[in-house]
């Protein structure tokens, strides 16, 4: 879990986490704020496409129902953690 940061970058405590431990990270849910308009949550698109590690899903704030839902199923799903 991480958030967007500055148009859209990767927070570097996010970024020096994942130079290490990409390998082990299944998916990303990243928070953000719809005020950044095409940025929202951008760190998460960043992530996918440097890193292939899938974006589970952005949220804003502490995330809706719906959005602790969605990620309760993907862990679920692809861990069986739950
Ligand atoms: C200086 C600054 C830059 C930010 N840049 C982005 C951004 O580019 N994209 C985005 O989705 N959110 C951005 N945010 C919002 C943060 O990601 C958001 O505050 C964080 O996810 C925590 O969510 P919360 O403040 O609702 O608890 C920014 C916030 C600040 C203070």
């Amino acid at each position: 879990m991480t958030r967007s940061f500055n148009f859209g970058e990767v927070p570097k405590t996010t970024y020096d986490f994942l130079k290490k431990f990409h390998q082990r990270v299944i998916g990303t849910a990243v928070s953000g704020n719809k005020n950044w308009g095409t940025n929202f949550g951008k760190a998460g698109e960043v992530i996918e496409k440097e890193f292939g590690i899938p974006l589970v899903i952005k949220f804003e704030m502490g995330g809706f129902d719906n959005d602790i839902k969605k990620t309760k199923n993907f862990l679920e799903t692809f861990t069986g953690i739950l």
